[in-house]
């Protein structure tokens, strides 16, 4: 017999200041929601609770950028959240904000708390200061130069050159980043989280956590070697929780501190709105709460929130924190900063939810990062879910409402033995699986499961038996059917749209899936056929595309005019391993001496051809506006390689200027710099030398053409 009990499920609270991506559905969301919904049929009562963590200085930032304030920018993206979610058949049962009144009260609250116990404690330190704009700093709002390598470009928080992580302090010329004055250092109070005292209480609640999984516990412990350490709980800002104290006006809970009480103070939002004040309590105090989330996520989880609320004394630890490593597009970490991947919303596009959530669990990164890609989307969904478990209903399903069969359940035989016992077997261990978190193992029984009905299904020939033995063949299906209920209900939590589809085709009504399902299994139900509609549809996608383009600097270094021609200027060319000539229609714009030793672009596998008898053996680009041409240029050395976002050329060839129509190629505004972009998989991306935006010769208009 299994207990049912109260099970609390909080995934990450997903910062309000970008789209959410597949990597981020793939690290946290998607296996929060596939427990919630495994938990709830296998009769457990769950409170499924997430919802935007909306302070901290990304937000401030972004909306600073955009010109728009902080709370704006939480709310767009709040709303946005929302959507995606529901989309995706993602289901909470809250999903709230950190801006909400209910959570400031209870972060401030807390923090008073820790205080009183003595786990909070005033420190002075010495912070970085700009006296131009008149604020403490951050770490990374802090340019200088590393003193590892002399980057210039190195931040107070971590050189991106070297990679070295440094303090503010030992930055060369360390100057402010927004508005480039240097900066000094002043003394200023923070309060600090006196963790350490924690120290061994942590480590041995980590050590007894078996049954999490090594990359979380490990982890953790590999983190605390050298101690656990106090930290700062309080920032300079004004975007974010007021700290409750006389003399920190200009200061800031740290953003991290209280959004990880937002799972406490949504859950006490939510008690409230159901009109059942002590809910969250009772659902608390059953101890049994998991976190999902991605793996950059796992100090706070795992550590921090463990050591607030055992200094607090008054919420429960965590009995699970599961998360995933990296989901990544081409072997790179998704990021729509930097244009790796697809926002969910690009993929709902052209996919449907139940295909992303099927494709998506098919290669969770639970043990380790794996690779999404749109070929292997459309493989999976269209061979598995479509072809096997879809077509399997399908059939069963057409081939009795067309020979009016009404299952009947009759004495079983060898093969309904046999997949019967199959059934029960696969379903045991894919809850085992389902229970430990390994929901891409328990996906992989399921669709064993259905290779087994699908060999039932035909071995049995119901379309040879029904000649001569009607009862015998309704007795069949009767077993296909409830074959197909145990493949249903397994699938339910990965796929909730399509499997409730399939369970009306067989019940002719919808499931209760907010209750007990599992036992239904057992039951000597009645099925009632509907004439089947479509459960899983065909993915159509064409096959990703890969840039054709061999965009190389080159350096100008001899310009003429075009002995035959008005327009034309004449060039050699330095692309770094060879020197070539060119011919452009820039006359008008720009005069030998004037473009003589600059870097330009070129396209240097484009079909030669002649020109007014001399052969351009490539093509430099330029957009073009209503002011006239403007050269696409660099700083970077000839023969670099140009990329259109990540994506390098893909060395198949030479191409013609129809082709490159294609990539459509033309100016757009990125972060407040109007930057030439491409097209590239129904995406837009910049041309980039070794990771930097190509720019745009002189002030050139957004949208304009690039040829
Ligand atoms: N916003 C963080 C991120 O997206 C996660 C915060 S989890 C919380 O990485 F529990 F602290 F809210
Ligand atoms: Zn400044």
């Amino acid at each position: 017999m299994r207990m049912k009990t109260k099970i609390v499920i909080n995934c990450a609270l997903p910062y309000a200041n970008n789209s959410l991506h597949i990597g981020h559905i793939a690290g946290a969301y998607l296996s929060g929601d596939i427990f919630n919904r495994y938990s709830r049929i296998s009769g457990h009562e769950v409170m499924f609770i997430c919802g935007s963590d909306e302070y901290g200085t990304p937000i401030a930032i972004k909306a600073e950028k955009e010109g728009r304030t902080p709370m704006e920018i939480a709310t767009i993206y709040h709303q946005e959240h929302l959507e995606t979610f529901r989309k995706l058949d993602i289901e909470f049962d809250y999903f709230g904000r950190t801006t909400d009144e209910v959570h400031q009260e209870f972060s401030e609250k807390f923090f008073m708390d820790l205080m009183e116990k003595g786990y909070l404690e005033k420190r002075m330190i010495i912070a970085s200061y700009c006296a131009v704009d008149k604020r403490f700093l951050p770490d990374r709002y802090v340019n200088g130069t590393c003193p590892n390598c002399s980057s210039e470009s190195a931040r107070g928080d971590q050189c991106d050159e070297c990679g070295r992580i440094n303090e503010p302090q030992e930055l060369i010329n360390p100057r402010c980043a927004i508005c480039g004055n240097p900066i000094d250092f002043r003394e200023t109070d923070h309060i600090f989280f006196t963790a350490s005292k924690l120290d061994s209480e942590i480590r041995e609640w980590l050590q007894g956590k078996e049954e999490w999984r090594n990359n979380v516990r490990i982890f953790s412990l590999n983190m605390i070697k050298d101690g656990l350490k106090d930290r700062s709980m309080t920032r300079d800002m004004d975007w974010g929780v007021k700290v409750p104290m006389e003399g920190m006006e200009g200061k800031r809970i740290y953003v991290w501190f209280e959004a990880l009480l937002g799972y406490i103070s949504n859950s006490i939002k939510y008690s409230r709105i159901r009109g059942d004040e002590n809910y969250w309590k009772e659902m608390y105090s059953s101890g049994n709460i998991y976190y999902f989330m991605g793996k950059d996520n796992i100090f706070f989880h795992s550590i921090l929130l463990p050591a607030m609320n055992m200094a607090s004394g008054k919420y429960p630890l965590p009995k699970m924190v599961t998360a995933n490593e990296y989901l990544t597009y081409r072997g790179k970490k998704f990021s729509k900063s930097r244009g790796i991947g697809y926002t969910v919303n690009e993929i709902l596009e052209h996919v449907d939810r139940d295909s992303i959530r099927y494709y998506v669990s098919s290669v969770l990164p639970e043990s380790s990062d794996s690779d999404f890609t749109l070929e292997e989307m459309k493989e999976k969904v269209n061979s598995e879910l479509n072809g096997k478990y879809g077509n399997l209903v399908n059939r069963v399903v057409t081939f009795a409402a067309g020979k009016g069969i009404v299952p009947k359940q009759g004495p079983m035989d060898d093969l309904d033995r046999e997949v019967m016992e199959k059934m029960k077997q696969s379903l045991a261990q894919y809850r085992e699986e389902m229970d430990r978190i390994e929901f891409r193992k328990a996906l992989a029984i399921w669709l064993e499961s259905v290779k087994a009905v699908n060999t039932y299904f035909n071995q049995s020939k119901p379309w040879d038996t029904i000649k001569t033995d009607r009862d015998a063949t309704a007795s069949r299906i009767w077993h296909s059917l409830k074959a197909i209920e145990y493949l249903t209900l397994m699938i339910y939590p990965f796929v909730p749209s399509g499997a409730i589809r399939a369970w009306k085709t067989v019940h002719g009504s919808e499931p209760n899936v907010k209750d007990e399902m599992f036992s239904h299994l057992g039951s000597d139900c009645d099925f009632h056929i509907k004439e089947s509609g479509i459960i899983f549809s065909k993915i159509e996608i064409e096959s990703e595309g890969s840039n054709q383009m061999h965009l190389v600097v080159g350096k100008i270094i001899e310009a003429e005019d075009h002995p035959n021609a008005d327009s034309l200027l004449h060039f050699k060319v330095d692309l770094g391993t060879k020197v070539i000539d060119l011919v452009a229609g820039l006359k008008k714009y720009y005069s030998p001496e004037k473009i003589l030793g600059r870097k330009i672009i070129v396209v240097e596998n484009l079909k030669h051809s002649k020109i007014r008898g001399i052969e351009s053996q490539g093509m430099l680009l330029a957009a073009q506006d209503s002011n006239g041409a403007h050269i696409l240029t660099t700083d970077e050395k000839e023969g670099t390689e140009i990329t259109l976002g990540n994506e390098a050329y893909d060395d198949s060839g030479t191409i013609a200027i129809d082709d490159l129509k294609e990539y459509d190629l033309r100016t757009d505004v990125s972060d407040g710099k109007t930057v030439p972009t491409g097209m590239l998989n129904r995406k837009r991306l910049i041309l980039m030398a070794n990771g930097k935006p190509v720019s745009v010769d002189g002030n050139v208009e957004s949208r304009s053409q690039i040829r």
